[in-house]
């Protein structure tokens, strides 16, 4: 605990926290959160209160970094009123940018990569003494030691029933585009012990769903020799976990996902009917471009093989238009694909060069008028069969797991199909509570939610 100066009341320290990209970055900033609280700090909503501001960055594309750089001058401005206040950046553009951001940022006081989040608390200590520092790099896979979730915070029941659980860090792949192996370091798996261990943790503290995190889980090797334990293994055990009542897994990559794993959506009692399984290209050559390591064919298979054993799967991906050399008839077989495949949600982007990446070399060849319309027509598309999708479930009953007020207010209660669906429904004459799984009869589809009702008992 700290006495703020030009406040009457004693109060703790405050750290406000901005995130953005994927789920590991989500994930990272609740163990920020929690390593932070052990030494006094609270966590606040409203930047202007903050001692300590963070923003836990991502430069998947360069859309992204844009964006961050951007947050980083607004946040820099609240350093006018409040010339104590400590300015860090965490995450992905801190490894990817080290010094070069303090050059840059003259009010930025600590960059710090995503392996050094355990020394967050003394980084931020230096950094209030005028010491601004840069700490990047990445631990040894032998000695990397994943941060605990603690029950009590971030992940807790607390903070909802859902909560995402860590096995892996990294990316040993090199996808031609893909930057995510020079900001995030080689691939380590957690020991399944020590995952399922924190799964138990976090179920016994109310937790009723997680989802478990990494660059690409189907590689997951955890165990020690000689009882190895590969990643249906770990499935396998986490199923088991006693009062568990849903496990998610994301992302996985097409060419290490075995039929094994395929069977598991038939077998494991508590693994959701939900697979994201990002195919970026419907075009044999251009995922030959990627260095992906599958085929448009061999991705066709994999989806009807989880199909045959999940028939109501809910299935996403994502997609990348313009990857130098796509001519118009590899993007016409994308285009091809997903109406095949017909997903159920799909993110798309246009290609951005990313620097260091093996693709960097190829330039930038598909004009950015061509890849806004590609991107625009690909979105059509798939917008069309979101619909439809979502219009399947009129009518059928689905088991929802709440998870509070919908975005449109406190009138609808907002939770998630098995499939990942987004279902609201109405708060009046429902009992439901966050946390609950109650079974709705679904009476309209939306563009990228439905609408249910409570089941009389
Ligand atoms: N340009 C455009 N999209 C990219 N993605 C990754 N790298 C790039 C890039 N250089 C997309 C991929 C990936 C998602 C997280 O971001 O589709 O699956
Ligand atoms: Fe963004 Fe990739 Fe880093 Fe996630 S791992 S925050 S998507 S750059």
């Amino acid at each position: 605990m700290s006495v703020e100066t030009g406040r009457d009341s004693v109060t703790s320290k405050r750290v406000f926290i901005r995130t953005f990209g994927c789920q590991m970055n989500v994930h990272d900033s609740q163990r920020m959160q929690e390593v932070l609280s052990a030494v006094g700090y609270a966590v606040t909503d409203e930047p202007e209160d903050a001692d300590l501001i963070l923003i836990n960055t991502c430069t998947v594309r360069e859309k992204s970094r844009v964006k961050v750089l951007s947050a980083i001058g607004r946040f820099a401005r609240l350093k006018d009123q409040r010339p104590d206040m400590v300015l860090g950046v965490t995450g992905c553009v801190a490894q990817q940018e080290g010094q070069r951001l303090l050059d840059r940022a003259p009010d930025l006081d600590l960059v710090m990569s995503p392996d050094h989040i355990a020394t967050l608390p003394e980084l931020v200590e230096h950094a209030r003494e005028g010491q601004r520092t840069v700490q990047v790099g990445f631990a040894e896979v032998e000695n990397y030691r994943f941060l605990q979730a603690s029950e009590q915070g971030e992940s807790g029941p607390a903070h909802g029933p859902t909560a995402l659980v860590t096995i892996q860090k990294g990316c040993d792949n090199h996808c031609a585009y893909c930057i995510v192996p020079s900001v995030r370091g080689p691939e380590a798996s957690r020991a399944a012990a020590e995952v399922v261990s924190e799964v138990q943790a976090l179920v016994d503290s109310g937790v009723r769903e997680v989802t478990l995190i990494g660059q690409n889980v189907n590689s997951y090797h955890g165990g020690e020799e000689p009882d190895p334990v590969d990643f249906v293994g770990l499935l396998t055990r986490v199923d088991a976990v006693s009062g568990l009542d849903r496990i998610r897994f994301t992302t996985s990559h097409p060419k290490d996902f075995s039929p094994e794993l395929a069977r598991c959506f038939a077998t494991l009692e508590r693994l959701c009917p939900w697979l994201h399984l990002p195919v970026q290209s419907g075009s044999s050559h251009v995922l030959e471009l990627m260095r992906r390591g599958y085929s448009r064919e061999h991705y066709l298979e994999l989806m009807a093989m989880v199909r045959e054993q999940c028939p109501d799967i809910c299935v996403g991906t994502d997609l990348i238009v313009g990857f130098p050399g796509e001519r118009e008839r590899d993007f016409l077989d994308t285009v091809d694909l997903i109406e095949r495949i017909q997903f159920d949600y799909a993110y798309s982007f246009k290609y951005s060069i990313r620097p260091g990446t093996p693709a960097e070399q190829l330039g930038d060849t598909v004009p950015e008028q061509e890849k806004a319309r590609r991107l625009r027509h690909l979105q059509a598309v798939q917008e069309k069969i979101t619909e439809q999708r979502l219009a399947r479930w009129q009518g059928k009953d689905l088991k929802v797991l709440v998870q509070g007020p919908s975005r449109k207010g406190t009138a609808q209660l907002c939770g998630r199909g098995p499939g990942n669906q987004v279902v609201n429904f109405p708060a009046e004459g429902s009992d439901a509570a966050r946390g609950d799984l109650v079974r709705l009869r679904i009476v309209k589809a939306r563009r990228h939610s439905l609408l249910g009702e409570v089941m009389a008992p």
